[in-house]
C-alpha cells in the first residue's frame, strides 16, 4: 500500500490551533463539552481540546458504520454510548472526517434529541464531493479531494492511526 504525505504534522498543528482560538471566541464565556466520536477523531480532540482556551469537559461516544477498507456501507450504529447527560450543555461533536455525511447526521439527531443548550460540529477533515446527506459543519479544518486518507487517527483496517500526518492511500 502506497502512502502519500498530503497533510504535514506542521500544517496540521497549525490549523488546529486556529481552530482552537476561533472556537474559544465563539464560545466565550461558556464551558465547551466535547463529544469525541472514536476512534478516528482521538488524535485530534486531544490537539484542539489543548489549543482551546475557555473551560472544556469531554465525553466519548463510538460509532461502526459497518466498513471494512475504504467504503461504508452506510448503515451507522452506535457502539458505545457517552457517560454523561447533554441536557443544557454546549455540545461540539469532534470527528475526524466528514464523507458522505451518514455518520454526522445520525449523530447530531440522536445528540440533539437529549436537548443540549447547543449543538455544533467540528471535522478536521471534510470531502465535500463526497456528501450524499445535508449535514452541518460548523468547523472544518481542511477540505480534500475525494481520496481515501489514513493518520492522525484515522485508519484503514485499524492502522495508521499512529501517523503523525495525513497521507493518501493508493
Ligand atoms: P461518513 O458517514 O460517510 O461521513 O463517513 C464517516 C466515517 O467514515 C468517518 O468517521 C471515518 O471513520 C470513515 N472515513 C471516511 N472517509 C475516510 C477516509 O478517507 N479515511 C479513513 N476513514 C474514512
Ligand atoms: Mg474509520
Amino acid at each position: 500500500m502506497g502512502l502519500e504525505v498530503l497533510i504535514p504534522e506542521e500544517k496540521i498543528a497549525a490549523r488546529v490551533k486556529e481552530l482552537g482560538k476561533q472556537i474559544s471566541r465563539d464560545y466565550q464565556g461558556k464551558t465547551i463539552h466535547l463529544v469525541c466520536v472514536l476512534k478516528g477523531a482521538y488524535t485530534f480532540l486531544a490537539d484542539l481540546a489543548r489549543a482551546i482556551e475557555i473551560p472544556v469537559t469531554l465525553d466519548f461516544l463510538a460509532v461502526s458504520s459497518y466498513n471494512k477498507g475504504t467504503s461504508t456501507s452506510g448503515a451507522v450504529q452506535l457502539t458505545k454510548d457517552l457517560d454523561t447527560s447533554l441536557e443544557g450543555a454546549d455540545v461540539l461533536i469532534v470527528e475526524d472526517i466528514a464523507d458522505t455525511g451518514l455518520t454526522l447526521r445520525y449523530l447530531y439527531n440522536m445528540l440533539k434529541a437529549r436537548h443540549p443548550s447547543s449543538l455544533k460540529v467540528i471535522a478536521l477533515l471534510s470531502k465535500p464531493s463526497r456528501r450524499t446527506v445535508d449535514v452541518p459543519v460548523d468547523y472544518v479544518g481542511f477540505e480534500i479531494a475525494d481520496r481515501f486518507v489514513v493518520g492522525y487517527g484515522l485508519d484503514v483496517d485499524q492502522k495508521y492511526r499512529n501517523l503523525p500526518y495525513i497521507a493518501a492511500v493508493d
